[in-house]
């Protein structure tokens, strides 16, 4: 192998590390954002599996409006009013009720920011409102798709240069490398294919998580490798080279 990882030029590996780090920092906020948006579905914070089936399957025994008014939305409003709300969508979240009962409590803590121009659902459209009272099925097939494509190519995007700066490792078997840089792809295909199969059937939702995790590890141990490659290993070679050259001028020495 003539190019290896630890002999680049320093332009190139100032290049190659501010890149894996740009991506390691992306990788840690995504990872708060499924905290924050999948990681709440279930009202309990941390990461589980019930919350990959509300996401995907939905919380089939409920509402979209209640799911929310139990989770993210809970801080918005006081539990008084968010059970006049819950109530009314289990009442059939009828128009005339609306119009007397809960039109009020909406505008008052809701309306701040679900309003007509914010990318949220509008509610002071009161079609908005009764669209999500119906029973919760989870994320709609339109939004499967678009998140399907974007995390296809955007994750492509990402693991070919990680993928390709891996490949100048040196102290990596051939055979190691190839399946190290083909994981994340397989991965991310056994990741999306979770997804729509979690829509079908709850049973598949753990392997949202085994995709996500097999994805994040092959990350993790092309990164370590890579940077430890560039910046560790060169050092390394420089103590050892000094170490030899100083034992071999002592050895001379003693010969004269
Ligand atoms: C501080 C801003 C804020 C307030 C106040 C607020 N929401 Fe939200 N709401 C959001 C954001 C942001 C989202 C989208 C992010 C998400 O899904 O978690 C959202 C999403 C929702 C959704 C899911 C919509 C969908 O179909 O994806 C529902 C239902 C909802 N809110 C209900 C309410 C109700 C009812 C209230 C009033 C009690 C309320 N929200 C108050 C910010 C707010």
């Amino acid at each position: 192998m003539t190019y290896q990882l630890k002999s680049l030029p320093f332009s190139v590996k100032v290049l190659f590390s501010s890149y894996l780090i740009i991506i390691a920092i992306g990788y840690f906020i995504a990872l708060l954002q499924i905290l924050f948006t999948h990681g709440l579905a279930d009202s309990k914070f941390g990461l589980s599996i019930s919350d990959i089936v509300y996401s995907y399957y939905g919380n089939r025994s409920g509402s979209k409006i209640e799911t929310m008014l139990n989770g993210p939305m809970k801080p918005y409003a006081p539990a008084e009013d968010r059970f006049k709300i819950i109530q009314w969508v289990r009442d059939g979240a009828k128009r005339e009720a609306y119009e007397k009962k809960i039109k009020p409590i909406i505008e008052k803590r809701c309306v701040a920011c679900h309003h007509a121009g914010a990318a949220i659902p509008d509610f002071t459209k009161f079609e908005e409102l009764h669209k999500r009272a119906a029973t919760d099925t989870g994320i709609t097939l339109q939004s499967l798709v678009r998140v399907s494509h974007i995390h296809l190519f955007g994750i492509a995007f990402i693991f070919m240069f990680v993928g390709m700066i891996f490949c100048f490792a040196a102290g990596v078997p051939e055979p190691l490398k190839a399946v190290a840089v083909v994981m994340p792809f397989l991965f991310q295909i056994l990741d999306i294919a979770s997804w729509w199969l979690t829509k079908l059937s709850p049973h598949f939702a753990w392997l949202v998580i085994a995709g996500g995790a097999g994805m994040a590890m092959a990350f993790v141990f092309m990164w370590i490798i890579s940077m430890y490659e560039m910046w560790i290993l060169p050092i390394h070679d420089k103590m050892r080279n000094r170490i030899k050259t100083e034992s071999l001028t002592a050895y001379m020495r003693r010969k004269d």
